[in-house]
């Protein structure tokens, strides 16, 4: 299809169709939601406020309270918005927890997952994008890691994504639906307008943790396992702006619309990874103040390395990144962390001044 053809079908579609997206008062969800908004598609959410928050939806898109996976009420919400496209984002997302509660994964990520899948089908629903994950890989025993290496989740929260896009690709082969699984790397960052940011309470999140202890809301921040095979002996990943990461969903979408008999599973990442020493001192460096690390044995479940290959995302999107620097990654959730704290802003505007601020001065908290 023409470049032309292919924007006027979506621009009729964006005219007239809306896009359901789970998880949507979540941390990831509410950037796509932000996302699709900027690009001009009808939104509306399901969430049920497990971990999200009412308020990370924005006004005008409509918030359906439940769970995912209520068949009812997932119907129900595709008739009512005439939803043509799903991006599932809503699950359980704690790995050392999959390791000691694997049933609530299998149930939230994989049980839900397939009742959701199963209504949309049924309802007719043409495209689904899942947020899947790079610990579908495990352990692998390459430095960069691409779509054909070994499936070989290590925990079960890995498991329990894996299965999700098992059960897609047995869907999209016998029924008339396409998909896109996106593996994530390590999501980090905050919408740089703060519109939106990870608001998650008790994060486990690296970065966020960090920025955290930055600001006084926590007291140090725990270094898990310093003897990996690494290049400092701490855990190397490889960390993706939350941004950039809701832009390829929008392009993955398009994708699945001008092309609606493929299908893609793609690693998103930026193909470079930072140890967990190289992110805390660039937050020492944004921050202009050494955070107190604290260093503790690994957690269950947690690989040495974990960088993606990200030439098939490249070949199949036309994504560029924007936000492919550590301390810009930083930056942007240290603004998010303070607009949520109120020390410095009290409002989104503000809070971009505020990111806008510390991007020309980045040695001053
Ligand atoms: N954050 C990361 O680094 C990362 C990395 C890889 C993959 N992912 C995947 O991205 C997705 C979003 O992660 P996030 O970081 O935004 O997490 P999050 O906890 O901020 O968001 C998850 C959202 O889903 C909702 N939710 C959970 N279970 C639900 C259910 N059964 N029905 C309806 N709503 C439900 C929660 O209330 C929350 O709003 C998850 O599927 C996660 O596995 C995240």
């Amino acid at each position: 299809m023409t470049i032309e053809g292919r924007e006027a079908t979506m621009d009729r579609a964006a005219a007239r169709r809306t896009v359901l997206v789970t998880g949507g008062a979540g941390y990831i969800g509410s950037h796509a939601v932000l996302a699709l908004r900027d690009a001009g598609w009808r939104v509306v959410v399901i969430d049920n406020l497990t971990t999200g928050f009412r308020w990370a939806v924005p006004d005008d898109v409509p918030l359906v309270e439940g769970d995912a996976g209520d068949g009812p009420l997932v119907t129900k919400t595709i008739s009512d918005h005439d939803v043509f496209a799903v991006m599932h984002f809503a699950g359980s997302i704690i790995v050392p927890e999959s390791v000691q509660n694997p049933l609530k994964y299998y149930a939230n990520n994989t049980a839900q997952s397939r009742s959701l899948i199963e209504a949309a089908l049924a309802a007719n629903v043409s495209h689904f994008i899942f947020s899947s994950t790079a610990a579908v890989y495990g352990n692998p025993p390459t430095s960069l890691v691409d779509e054909t290496s070994a499936l070989q989740p290590i925990n079960p929260y890995g498991m329990s994504k894996l299965m999700t896009e098992v059960m897609l690709r047995d869907v999209a082969a016998a029924h008339a639906m396409n998909y896109c699984a996106l593996r994530y790397f390590n999501v980090a960052g905050a919408d740089p307008e703060c519109r939106a940011g990870q608001s998650t309470l008790g994060a486990t999140h690296l970065i966020k943790v960090a920025v955290e202890v930055a600001l006084g809301k926590r007291a140090q921040v725990a270094v898990f396992g310093t003897d990996f095979e690494t290049r400092d002996g701490t855990g190397v990943r490889d960390y993706i702006h939350v941004s950039d990461l809701a832009l390829a969903h929008v392009l993955a979408l398009e994708e699945l619309i001008s092309a609606p008999t493929k299908s893609h599973v793609l690693n998103c990442g930026y193909g470079r990874g930072f140890s967990v020493l190289e992110v805390l001192d660039a937050v020492d460096r944004v921050t202009n103040s050494p955070i107190e690390r604290k260093f503790v044995d690994r957690r269950a479940g947690d690989p040495a390395l974990l960088v993606a290959q990200n030439k098939q995302i490249r070949a199949v999107l036309p994504w560029t990144p924007r936000y492919d620097d550590l301390d810009t990654i930083v930056r942007h959730a240290l603004a998010w962390e303070r607009h949520l704290s109120g020390q410095s802003a009290t409002s989104a505007l503000a809070c971009a001044e505020n990111s806008k601020a510390i991007e020309g001065e980045p040695h001053h908290v």
